[in-house]
């Protein structure tokens, strides 16, 4: 498809609203009430984009990658991990996707990495149990989400620690708006040290074949060159701790916050499920992400050009009352509607099965019964922080130590 340029200015007609980004990280949720309500597609000057923030629009238009492309031209992404899969359409997409996803199928996540994520909870949690004090997130939440990517990846000389830092470094890239040099320095060095570790691997994988992602595309069908099987490694990274790191810290602030359903959830281990479903829909670990318009396109009540960037806001969709009623609640009960939260269409989380194993059969429970009395220390009233990404700065808790 020959591309079109992007188109960086409101849509004739287009309202635009002016949002701030500061109160955005803070709590972005009135504002998507607001858009909703008076403008569910605005241009807001301090994103560059329309953002589309009905549940409806939101749906229809991940039926259409063809007019809602994932290349969007100059993405921060593009620059920090190069061409990949995220930020390609099909055919092109497809076929890398199908080259790394098989180990992340539900069979293979049961299979191959269940008691693997099991053991590593244990050990994080041994280490800190006998303290009676944590911060949930920096001390179990992040390591378990980091060795379990290395694992599932098949990084096998990576540590827990190089892939958290490698993540952070990258997200740091793909938020660089203000062009800083220093972030641009740590996210090449981070990029430089995954090509090293992605080449070794390949290498292993090569020779004997060990189930994981690289190993897969190593072994692809389609066949998949080393560079790919780089920025593709590197864009899962970016993506693949903070997301569940982040579910499991929402989750585990709302069910503290409320004994009555952490009782009952206690008491109904299936209902682990429909927490992390809950959590997933109730604070969207990703809020939004980008599409640029193929060609002209009426959504919305209005025509966008082509080349039209657009930020689709799944978090605002997942708190919209036409679908969710009193969205703006924690509640198990409600009715089964499909949350936005893991995307839709071609590009639906790849690590979806991944995720909800190792939080919801793994993590969670895990935590709950092995720190007895589990309750949130002082100053853990409202930890919740981000628009793009969103979730618990830091999860401090206190029980009764053994
Ligand atoms: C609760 C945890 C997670 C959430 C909420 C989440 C959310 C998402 C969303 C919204 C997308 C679509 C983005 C777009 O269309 O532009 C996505 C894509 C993706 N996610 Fe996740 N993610 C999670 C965990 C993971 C994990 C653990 C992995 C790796 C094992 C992972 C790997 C990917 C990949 C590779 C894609 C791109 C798929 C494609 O382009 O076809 N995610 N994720």
């Amino acid at each position: 498809m020959t591309a079109v340029s992007a188109v960086t200015t409101a849509a004739p007609g287009a309202p635009v609203v002016d949002l701030d980004l500061a109160d955005l990280r803070h709590d972005p949720y009135p504002a998507y009430a607001e858009l909703r309500a008076r403008a569910p597609l605005a241009w807001v000057p301090s994103v560059g984009r329309h953002l589309l923030t009905r549940y409806e629009d939101i749906v229809h238009a991940e039926k259409l990658p063809e007019v809602f492309s994932s290349r969007e031209q100059g993405s921060l992404l593009l620059r920090t991990v190069g061409p990949n899969m995220l930020r390609e359409d099909d055919p092109n997409h497809r076929r890398l996707r199908s080259a790394a996803e098989p180990p992340t199928r539900p069979r293979q996540v049961r299979d191959l990495w269940a008691g693997a994520f099991e053991r590593t909870a244990h050990d994080l949690l041994d280490r800190i149990a006998g303290r009676g004090e944590a911060d949930l997130i920096a001390d179990f939440a992040e390591p378990l989400a980091a060795a379990n990517l290395a694992l599932v990846l098949g990084l096998h000389t990576a540590s827990a620690t190089d892939i958290a830092d490698w993540s952070r470094a990258m997200m740091a890239g793909n938020s660089n708006y203000a062009d800083d040099p220093d972030i641009w320095l740590r996210a090449e060095r981070a990029t430089g040290a995954i090509d090293d570790a992605v080449a070794e691997a390949a290498e292993a994988a090569r020779r004997e074949p060990d189930g994981s992602v690289i190993s897969s595309m190593v072994h692809a069908a389609e066949p998949v060159d080393l560079t790919e099987i780089q920025n593709n490694v590197k864009v899962i990274i970016g993506g693949g701790v903070n997301e569940p790191r982040d579910v499991f810290g929402v989750g585990a602030w709302a069910l503290l916050n409320r004994p009555e359903v952490l009782d009952r959830v206690l008491k109904e281990p299936a209902s682990w499920k429909r927490v992390f479903e809950e959590t997933a829909r109730w604070v969207s670990p990703i809020g939004m992400y980008p599409r640029q318009l193929t060609r002209d396109y009426e959504i919305a009540g209005l025509t966008l050009p082509a080349g039209s960037r657009v930020g689709l806001v799944i978090a605002s969709g997942n708190r919209d009352e036409s679908v969710f009623e009193r969205a703006d609640e924690f509640d198990l009960d409600r009715p089964n509607r499909p949350h936005l939260a893991f995307g839709g269409g071609p590009h639906f989380c790849m690590g979806a099965w991944v995720a909800r194993h190792e939080v919801s059969a793994v993590a969670w429970p895990l935590v709950f019964s092995r720190l007895k009395g589990l309750r949130l220390a002082a100053g853990t009233e409202s930890p919740l922080e981000g628009w793009v990404f969103r979730g618990p700065t830091a999860l401090n808790v206190t029980w009764q130590a053994a």
